[in-house]
């Protein structure tokens, strides 16, 4: 079956969807975004070269794979996501490293960039410059870089000077994969080993994939340790992003008769949360852990509670399952999120304000939201605030749910992560997505 063309719809500033049924089909999703990162920088660092396959093509990841090449890295792109690397970094950058939109780029390079002797600037776009970075920038300090940027050091363009680290214990204040993932690549050069002591458990992606470039990682219980060591170049398959996934999954819940199956996704610790938050909301949903495949039935949903201990499984799926939660009978309380006002937007607000823009009844809180159920999503005009994942929910809430024509302004955000998202949308769900005016 051949799907319906569809014109390109990456690039444009507003998106207009139109339609209200279910989303039915099976699909796979770009590759994880999180491993993606990682792959780039290991392979960068590590001797030898390093095969990436299913590699996400978003902006984010390109821009990780810009920076490597200022290091000296060379990178030969064969499309459809494959790409090799020829590492080690043979020297500073020769440029000033644009994260654009990516907080895990600008974040985890900056551990690589404290690893180096020479200096290194880091910025991105302007809303990433807005986002913290002395959450890395402390203890990249006190393992012994030199680290500079506006506001004291507390936001990007940052400037690094690298080199001569000694290994540290550290217990971040946030639970943070990022900070855990900086501290760690920036272990691998210091003087002894470096720990980092988590409160609540975050993704393991930089450990595991630490372990197959061949660097001395232990793990006991939330501490994760790495000793000094040079990597080596490995191949890598980058499998599909659950997170992404997840926008499926609720667009599969929205609507009478929806039934969605996402294939090959990545089955391990820390990113598939949401289907068990999902599940406690009433979803028909299963996860196969062997296969990765994801099958998502249209359910009558009720409220749920979630606090502090779930928000690091599903750091990136909180407004969708904020919508999701919309359409559920009773009150859904979110708290423990406080970290979420320092994303891609401020999700806190931005979440809330594109469910009231849909017709959700729903109050901020200092810390998350609540969120009345048994909402009527009515047509809306959302403003993505520069955040790809609040375009992606009011994409699928527009499609699903709401009667009549949704606009989505800052469209352009999603192909962050998800190019080709509006294609894939209008396949499942038959709705009709053009520029918005
Ligand atoms: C990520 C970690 C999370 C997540 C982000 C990706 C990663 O951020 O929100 O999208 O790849 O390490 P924090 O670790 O800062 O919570």
């Amino acid at each position: 079956m051949t799907s319906p063309a569809v014109p390109d719809l990456d690039a444009v500033s507003s998106l207009q969807v139109t339609g209200a049924g279910p989303a039915r089909g099976s699909l796979q999703v770009p590759g994880d975004k999180s491993i993606s990162h990682r792959a780039v920088l290991m392979g960068a660092m590590a001797h030898g070269p390093t095969v990436i396959t299913g590699l996400s093509r978003g902006q984010d990841v390109t821009h990780t794979l810009r920076a490597v090449e200022r290091f000296g890295v060379s990178v030969t792109d064969a499309g459809e996501g494959r790409v090799r690397l020829e590492g080690p970094i043979r020297h500073e950058p020769d440029d000033v490293l644009d994260h654009g939109n990516a907080g895990t780029g600008i974040r985890l390079t900056a551990g690589v960039c404290a690893g180096i002797s020479g200096v290194s600037v880091l910025t991105g776009d302007q809303y990433l410059r807005r986002r913290p970075m002395d959450r890395i920038a402390e203890p990249l300090r006190s393992m012994g870089a030199t680290i500079d940027g506006r506001e004291n050091g507390r936001l990007a363009p940052l400037v690094i000077r690298g080199g001569s680290l000694t290994g540290i214990t550290y217990a971040p204040k946030v639970a943070s994969a990022q900070v855990k993932s900086a501290l760690l690549l920036a272990g691998l050069s210091a003087k002894g080993r470096t720990t980092v002591e988590e409160v609540h458990p975050t993704r393991a992606h930089t450990e595991e994939m630490l372990i197959q470039f061949g660097a001395r990682v232990s793990v006991d219980g939330q501490r994760v340790t790495v000793e000094p060591g040079e990597l080596t170049g490995t191949d890598i398959a980058v499998p599909g992003d659950p997170s992404q996934a997840a926008f499926w999954a609720v667009a599969a819940l929205l609507a009478d008769q929806g039934e969605v199956t996402v294939e090959t996704l990545y089955p391990g610790f820390g990113r598939s949360d949401f289907v068990g938050v999902l599940k406690r909301m009433g979803a028909d949903i299963d996860f196969d852990l062997t296969t990765g495949t994801l099958v998502v039935r249209a359910s009558q949903l009720h409220a749920v509670e979630l606090t502090a201990e779930d928000i690091p499984g599903i750091v990136d799926e909180v407004p969708v399952l904020a919508m999701a939660a919309a359409v559920a009978e009773g009150t859904t309380v979110i708290s423990g999120a406080g970290d979420l006002r320092a994303k891609e937007s401020d999700r806190i607000s931005s979440t809330a304000a594109m469910l009231r823009a849909f017709g959700v009844r729903v109050t901020e809180t200092e810390d998350g939201m609540v969120v009345e159920g048994a909402a009527r999503l009515r047509p809306a005009r959302v403003d993505s605030h520069g955040d790809h994942r609040i375009a992606m929910t009011a994409a699928v809430a527009g499609a699903c749910a709401a009667d009549g024509t949704t606009v989505i302004d800052g469209w352009d955000s999603v192909a962050t992560s998800y190019p080709a998202f509006a294609a894939d949308l209008v396949r499942l769900t038959g709705a009709v997505a053009e520029p918005g005016a």
